[in-house]
């Protein structure tokens, strides 16, 4: 019969105990560190459905954007109604604190979870990925920017991260959005013979996004347009450069006029992380303040800046691995022993939560046995057979001292031996 495939650009994500550098394991320990992290900021979690209606993306990621341009994974249920797999995290949390009428609050919000967007897939760019990314409700800029970085420079820490560069940018109000985007207008007009298609459309649509253009000839002709940084107020000049000199010691940080973001939504402070060990997708975060997005979506004025992580990307840069726990292979000589023998291993493990104890669920002899425990990087293996049980006794062997000769421990003792096991 033919086999059935997973769709193209999704992953299966198979985690081996002893294969640390494989790309699950890399991404669970990723992930980890993540939570860890954003709960030592006293952020909490939020979840939220992966199936949205589709106007919310409509309306919030704005319909200029490839996203919803192009990418989204868009269907009618049975009712006829249009849903969304949900493209990116930041709508969904404020369509849910508006309906929870709580936008009055203030909210330091954290998620985990797979996003969908019907992209080309290729090397770091996937059709269902991971996002890890938190929301700050209910603060105008200044310290929720200082927060955001401190968190960025602590996550590149935490995972040994090498060749990192934070961009930052400053979009200004949607008035200097608006001034400046007809500066820009006016400059390419006379020039726009040369942009290709894409950029203009974009030049009719939203210029700003030109900006982000990976066409060479348009990047040539960007050099001389008038630069964003020249619209800026004293203050959105100082956010940067506070940010800039605040973390110099601990992050790579680089003012980059040409950085907007593929989201509409956004006003003020934008940055991406990126890494040059990555190639072609080389953005493993990015965010920025959304002030007008609460408002869009038909809630109060809420100030807000947030910003998500690219699990996949993150985690292909992540130098440090999950420490593991010592192991010990429990392995029952008799079928005719297993439920008194597997009551022993239960209560094993509830004297001691340092350590892994895997009964081997397996027939076989103990010399395969042994092998797996051997494969698996056990530290012991505790054996029991009929007469041991018979005795109330159970062997155990050390396996990562070679010389050492197995014992057998009275069942009585080796509650003691477990529990100073570290
Ligand atoms: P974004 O820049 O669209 O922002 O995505 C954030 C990160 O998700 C990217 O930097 C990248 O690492 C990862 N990513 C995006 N698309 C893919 C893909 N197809 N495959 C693998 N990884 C991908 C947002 O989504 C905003 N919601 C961020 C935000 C939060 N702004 C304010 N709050």
């Amino acid at each position: 019969m033919e086999k059935i495939h997973s769709l193209s650009g999704m992953l299966d994500l198979i985690s081996h105990k002893t294969q640390k550098e494989d790309i699950a394991n890399r991404i669970f320990h990723t992930e980890e560190i993540l939570r860890n992290i954003f709960e030592g900021y006293s952020f909490s979690e939020i979840r939220t459905p992966a199936l949205e209606s589709s106007s919310l993306f409509k309306r919030s990621v704005g319909d200029t954007s490839d996203i919803v341009n192009k990418e989204l994974y868009s269907f009618f249920d049975k009712n006829e109604k249009s849903i969304t797999l949900r493209p990116e995290g930041t709508a969904s949390v404020i369509r849910s604190v508006v309906q929870k009428k709580i936008e009055n609050e203030k909210h330091k919000l954290w998620y985990l979870g797979p996003m969908w967007r019907y992209e080309r897939p290729q090397k770091g760019r996937y059709r269902q990925f991971y996002q890890a990314g938190i929301e700050i409700l209910g603060y105008p800029e200044g310290l929720a920017e200082l927060e955001i970085v401190s968190i960025i420079c602590s996550i590149n820490k935490a995972l040994g991260l090498e060749n990192t560069v934070i961009k930052i940018n400053h979009l200004g109000n949607n008035e200097t959005k608006q001034n400046y985007c007809e500066a820009l207008k006016e400059f390419l007009i006379p020039l726009s013979s040369k942009l290709d298609d894409k950029d203009f459309e974009r030049l009719n649509k939203n210029p700003l996004r030109i900006l982000d253009s990976k066409s060479t000839d348009t990047q040539e002709i960007l050099k001389g347009a008038p630069k964003i940084i020249d619209y800026l107020s004293d203050s959105a000049l100082d956010t940067l450069n506070i940010i800039k000199n605040t973390f110099a010691d601990n992050c790579e940080i680089e003012i980059d006029p040409n950085l907007v973001r593929g989201l509409d939504y956004y006003t003020g402070f934008v940055f991406e992380a990126v890494s040059s060990s990555l190639g072609a997708q080389d953005a493993y975060l990015g965010g920025g303040r959304y002030d007008e997005l609460c408002k869009q979506l038909g809630g109060k004025d809420l100030p807000a800046i947030g910003m998500a992580i690219g699990i996949e990307r993150l985690a292909s840069l992540a130098k440090t691995h999950k420490e593991s726990k010592t192991l010990i292979s429990f392995i029952i000589l008799s079928s005719n022993i297993e439920p008194k023998a597997y009551k022993i291993a239960h209560k094993l493990r509830s004297i001691n939560n340092l350590i892994d104890i895997d009964v081997q669920l397996s027939d076989g002899s103990l010399k395969s046995k042994l092998r797996r425990a051997n494969k698996d990087n056990a530290a012991y293996a505790l054996i029991l057979g009929e007469d041991e049980l018979k005795s109330k006794n159970i062997i155990v062997k050390s396996l990562l001292d070679l010389n050492s000769e197995q014992v057998t421990m009275s069942l009585k003792n080796i509650d003691s031996f477990i529990k100073k096991i570290k």
